[in-house]
């Protein structure tokens, strides 16, 4: 099937609702902000593996972006993504302007007020209101059933489940796990911003995070401890300037004391200009997953 691009969103809402109208089809919508790599292609096979009919949408959110953040550079390379969407069988890409998704005079705002303070949050005012507001208005276009996210932006994921429970929207949100490059390194749009030496650099996030996972693993449960040793291996990286190193209670997103199952260990650093952000969840079974 031939992947159709739509850039409109009276078109897009009325061919989502045709397809809602057909029985058995079950929409799984993978929002992206573009330049995509193999953790967003995990979400489209994930959604074909739910049975559901891929729909992506790539838009660089404007709203989402500090002033002094990278939304000009941010890379936009349009023609290879919409091959990447089209080889791994979405059926839909919504690729709407800024100003598609923004009128001028547009003045509502979706906000949540309690996962989004901290982490992120707390680095990047705003960021969250944006991407709330983005994909509060791409589901109302979309309507997907399913919607998936990855756990790489785990902050980001837990805020649009909690968004999509206190706002009843008939949505299932899907968590998908982190891709990493061969060496550990998670996958994003912004690790091509790294120059040779950052990117090697860069592995100190996985690496510390590893050790975390290790010291819980022979029995460590202070929070204190797990944090001393990602920041101590972080400091091993001359170039790695830690933004936050935390260990939160992962459906609160809380800072906890002891260590234990759904606890997540959290790092934002920056290398040079490029922020890169890394996480390790330990399950409700208490495994360690990277
Ligand atoms: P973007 O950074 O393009 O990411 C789109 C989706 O891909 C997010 O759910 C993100 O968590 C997931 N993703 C990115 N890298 C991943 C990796 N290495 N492994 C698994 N999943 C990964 O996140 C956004 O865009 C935006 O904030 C958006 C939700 C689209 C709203 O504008």
């Amino acid at each position: 099937m031939v992947m159709q691009i739509i850039r409109s969103i009276p078109d897009m809402q009325k061919t989502m609702l045709a397809l809602r109208a057909q029985p058995d089809c079950r929409i799984g919508f993978v929002p992206t902000m573009g330049c995509l790599h193999e953790g967003h292609l995990s979400l489209i096979r994930q959604v074909r593996r739910l049975g559901c009919l891929p729909v992506v949408s790539l838009f660089v959110n404007p709203i989402q972006f500090g002033p002094r953040e990278d939304f000009s550079r941010y890379p936009r390379p349009f023609d290879h993504d919409c091959r990447l969407c089209e080889q791994e069988g979405a059926a839909y890409l919504f690729a709407p302007s800024a100003e598609e998704m923004y009128p001028s005079g547009a003045s509502v705002f979706v906000e949540e007020t309690k996962l989004s303070g901290g982490l992120c949050g707390a680095a990047r005012p705003g960021h969250f209101r944006g991407v709330t507001t983005v994909v509060t208005k791409l589901f109302q276009i979309v309507q997907p059933h399913v919607a998936a996210f990855g756990r790489k932006d785990a902050q980001q994921a837990r805020i649009i489940a909690h968004l999509t429970a206190c706002l009843n929207m008939p949505v299932e949100i899907e968590i998908c796990p982190i891709v990493r490059e061969p060496d550990g390194l998670a996958m994003s749009s912004r690790n091509r911003y790294l120059t040779p030496v950052e990117r090697a650099q860069s592995v100190g996030l996985v690496e510390a995070l590893r050790e975390a996972a290790g010291l819980y693993r022979s029995g460590e449960t202070g929070a204190a401890a797990l944090i001393r040793a990602m920041e101590e291996r972080l400091r091993q990286q001359g170039l790695l300037i830690p933004e936050y190193v935390a260990v939160v209670d992962y459906a609160s997103l809380q800072p906890v004391e002891t260590v234990g199952p759904s606890t997540l260990c959290a790092l934002a650093v920056k290398v040079g200009s490029t922020r890169l952000i890394d996480n390790l969840l330990i399950n409700a079974a208490g495994e360690t997953v990277l």
